[in-house]
């Protein structure tokens, strides 16, 4: 079994005048398939960071990140782009939605970017996976009608509706209430477990943390022992 993310030896350093800020020192990664990981560490340890380079929507000072068998380095970023929209899903603390736009248009957005996908199949498939997450009836309502773990629902389907070998999630539930989180985590965890994608989270909640296959602790800029 081939990993999906494997990234080696990775540092960031952020320069601004005289200024140095080491985030990361020389982390290494692996990601399996359908492997559920939870990052945890103090504000400030480099967690989000790290999930942009893993991403590759932020690049290492040192270091290779390996997609698919892909390094995600040596590309450009129409490249990556599409890396990133072929193996990759994005769910954040605030859920990043086009305010503009309903439910319905905003989760079938990343396969309007593909290349041969129709409006109808998108819509359809938009359609079918927020029925999925519990929205059926709330398909053109736009990001302002919806509460916020309504909106957080709909930000996993968009993350999901490409069906991604991973889905980088930061703080996934960090902005909802207790009986919110727990619910979209077990949502996250289950649709995982049916598309068989791996999920990398990082969160503040021990709790949470504690129902992934590995945790894992970043403390000055590398792993600690959780
Ligand atoms: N553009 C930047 N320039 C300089 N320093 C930065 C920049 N972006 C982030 N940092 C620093 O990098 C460190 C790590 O930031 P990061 O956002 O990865 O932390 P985090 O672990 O996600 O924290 P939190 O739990 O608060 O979200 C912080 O100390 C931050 O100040
Ligand atoms: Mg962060």
């Amino acid at each position: 079994m081939s990993p999906i993310l494997v990234a080696k030896n990775i540092s960031k350093t952020y320069d601004e005048g005289k200024i140095r800020t080491q985030v990361l020192t020389g982390l290494d990664l692996t990601v399996n398939p359908g492997e559920r990981i939870a990052i945890v560490g103090t504000s400030g340890s480099g967690k989000s960071t790290l999930l942009h380079i893993l991403g590759g929507l932020d690049t290492p000072t040192e270091g290779e990140v390996w997609l698919h068998g892909k390094c995600l380095n040596t590309m450009n970023e129409t490249q990556r782009g599409e890396m990133r929209n072929e193996h990759l899903g994005f769910v954040y603390q605030f859920h990043h939605l086009l305010a503009e736009f309903t439910a319905v248009e905003n989760v079938a957005m990343p396969l309007l970017m593909r290349p041969k996908v129709t409006t109808t199949d998108a819509r359809q498939q938009a359609m079918e996976l927020l029925e999925k997450v519990g929205l059926g009836h709330r398909l053109d309502h736009r990001p302002g009608e919806l509460s916020g773990g309504e909106r957080q629902r709909v930000a996993i389907a968009r993350a999901l509706v490409t069906k991604p070998s991973v889905i980088l999630a930061d703080e996934p539930t960090g902005n909802l209430d207790y009986d919110n989180a727990q619910s979209i985590f077990g949502l996250l965890t289950e649709l995982q477990t049916t598309l068989d994608t791996a999920l990398l989270m990082v969160t503040h909640d021990r709790n949470l943390a504690a129902l992934a296959d590995r945790q894992l602790l970043i403390r000055n800029g590398h792993w600690e022992q959780y």
